[in-house]
């Protein structure tokens, strides 16, 4: 059988992504907290949250704003630098009380997924909220964190579910 052209996977990943996104705002629905969103980019993703969660504080990472003029965070929540050093500045702020976070911070670039990936897993756990949900673009190594089997529609090995301690 043929490997998986950069077109399906591309296309099996934004299914996957829009098939955890709902999932998650099932999880989330009733439970007050902010969310993060790890990697504005184009601000995709960051729109589809936006859209379903309007009442709530999306924080939005990146180091830099490239997303469509129609896509723009709320400059309060636009947070612009290295994730290394703009999370854990606002972890205070946040600690315990983010009930879903997105990293989709990954790219084609192997080795420096591997780096994203260890930064998240490390950053995220402080701020989530007891049984939030971490979604991600990259496998993350989540000390403690249960593995979520992903929902009809997404894809195995194109998207990633976990869920914080309770
Ligand atoms: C795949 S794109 C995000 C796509 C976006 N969610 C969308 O739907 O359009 C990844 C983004 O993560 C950002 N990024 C990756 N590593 C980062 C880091 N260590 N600190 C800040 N931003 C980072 C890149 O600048 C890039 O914009």
């Amino acid at each position: 059988m043929r490997s998986i052209s950069r077109l399906e996977k591309t296309l099996f990943r934004l299914q996957s992504q829009q098939a955890c996104l709902a999932y998650a705002f099932a999880e989330i629905a009733g439970r007050p907290g902010p969310v993060v969103e790890l990697g504005l980019g184009l601000g995709r993703t960051f729109d589809h949250l936006r859209r379903h969660l309007p009442e709530r504080d999306i924080h939005v990472f990146d180091r830099v704003n490239r997303a469509y003029e129609d896509c723009q965070p709320d400059p309060a929540l636009l947070h612009l630098g290295e994730i290394e050093e703009t999370l854990p500045a606002l972890a205070s702020r946040l600690s315990g009380k983010v009930v879903l976070a997105n990293s989709d911070l990954g790219s084609h670039d192997r080795e420096l997924n591997l780096i994203v990936a260890a930064m998240s897993a490390r950053l995220l756990p402080p701020i989530m909220a007891a049984g939030g949900i971490v979604m991600s673009d990259l496998p993350l190594p989540l000390d403690g964190f249960q593995s979520v089997p992903l929902p009809p529609g997404a894809l195995e090995g194109s998207y990633y579910l976990y869920r914080a301690p309770a």
